[in-house]
């Protein structure tokens, strides 16, 4: 039992809740808002004249807009999350992930941070979104400049370059959301059902649409570059759970998830504030202060699973939040399931017999990364030989 599961920090200036409980409360109750405009300390929002299309899209993000806004924007992009849209992707997204494994080819040794992680997450978005692979090279700056002016530590003239160097992809998205307005033929790709979305009365407008691209990359760019190092890493250093998934494929999606608990790769929390003064888990969170919902804490409380610092991929995981939950639970999900699965599929196939290399894989973290405790090293020996003597 937490014996402070809502606790205030004097130095960061903020709450933290850290119970599975409280943190799940926290992420439900529209009391508190993940827009840091509510917050005590936030800057002035800059002059209206003075916004360029990356301010104006950010107004509109789905952490900034209102809850009834909000929950427009979620029940309008549905239909663009639909089974047969998303399908779509499973193929061009298999495309990727095999190439990135041709590449590694028979290599008896090989990094799966630059093979694997570092290679797919934003192509498969921009995969995803519609892009053509002949365009992919704007949408990947477009993705790192948003990811980079996303970042919380960065001095203002950083800041201010990362964002001048994404409008060039706002440019580029406008256009290819233009080409979907004027299609006369049906067509059911991303943007197109984004478009076709909604009443005749109520669509989403180009800056709604952006706003959702822009979120898909600003959410889903980075964690799923952990998602194949924390996934591959939890399963190779437990041999007998990467054994156990070669017989059992169909525990697929929950060793993903389960990788992904035990694993924590966030370094920081998700933030809320306080929209009003609220009583809440015994303590009083004024109006305007800030609250650290300590995910990671959360992922491994005692309370909630047993034995939580194992890899157990048979693990009832029901009710939990590695993917969030309330309003803002995790639109990526779909591909977080397919872009695991598919790289874990060909993993497998590939390199049944695979292990760390020596022991750890000679395991490197890069801890000043802004937002991860992201694994900048995983070396991964293939035993590819033995396999196929094996076979033979
Ligand atoms: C390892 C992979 C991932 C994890 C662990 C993860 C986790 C989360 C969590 C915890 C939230 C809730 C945040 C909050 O309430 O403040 C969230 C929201 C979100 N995620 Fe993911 N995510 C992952 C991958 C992705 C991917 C690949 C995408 C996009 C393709 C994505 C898109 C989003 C979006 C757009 C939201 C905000 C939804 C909203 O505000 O309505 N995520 N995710």
């Amino acid at each position: 039992m937490l014996e402070y599961p809502v606790a205030f920090h004097r130095e960061l200036g903020m709450w933290v809740v850290s119970s599975h409980e409280l943190c799940l409360e926290t992420m439900k109750d529209l009391r508190f808002s993940p827009n840091f405009r509510h917050w005590e300390y936030a800057p002035p929002p800059k002059p209206e004249a003075e916004k360029d299309d990356f301010d104006i899209v950010t107004d509109h993000s789905l952490f900034a807009v209102s809850p009834a806004q909000h929950l427009r924007l979620r029940k309008l992009t549905m239909p663009a999350f639909a089974r047969h849209v998303m399908s779509r992707i499973d193929d061009r997204i298999r495309d990727l992930i095999v190439d990135c494994f041709e590449t590694i080819g028979p290599a008896d040794e090989f990094d799966a941070y630059s093979a694997i992680a570092a290679n797919l997450p934003a192509r498969s978005i921009a995969r995803m979104v519609g892009v053509p692979p002949e365009d992919e090279k704007i949408f990947i700056k477009f993705s790192n400049s948003v990811v980079k002016a996303s970042r919380i530590n960065l001095t203002e003239r950083e800041r201010k370059q990362a964002q001048h160097d994404s409008l060039e992809g706002f440019a580029y998205l406008k256009n290819a959301i233009a080409d979907r307005r004027q299609r006369t033929y049906p067509s059911d790709d991303f943007l197109a059902a984004l478009v076709t979305a909604g009443e005749q009365d109520d669509r989403l407008d180009d800056w709604d649409i952006l706003a959702v691209v822009m979120a898909l990359i600003a959410a889903g760019a980075d964690t799923a570059v952990d998602l194949h190092t924390y996934v591959l890493q939890g399963l190779l250093s437990h041999p007998e759970q990467y054994r156990m998934l070669q017989a059992k494929p169909a525990l697929q999606e929950n060793a993903i998830i389960e990788a992904l608990r035990r694993g924590s790769p966030g370094k920081l929390p998700i933030f809320r504030f306080a929209t009003q003064d609220i009583e809440f888990g015994g303590q009083q969170i004024r109006k305007g202060q800030a609250i650290l919902v300590n995910l990671a804490a959360a992922w491994r409380d005692p309370q909630k699973w047993n034995d939580p610092d194992a890899l157990d991929i048979t693990r009832n995981l029901e009710g939990h939040i590695v993917f969030g939950a309330g309003p803002h639970f995790c639109i990526g999900t779909y591909l977080v399931r397919t872009q695991g699965g598919i790289m874990l599929e060909e993993f497998i196939r590939r390199f049944p017999q695979a292990e760390l290399a020596r022991g750890d894989g000679d395991l490197e973290y890069d801890y000043e990364h802004h937002n991860a405790r992201r694994i900048v090293r995983l070396n991964v020996r293939t035993n590819a030989g033995a396999s196929i003597r094996n076979a033979a």
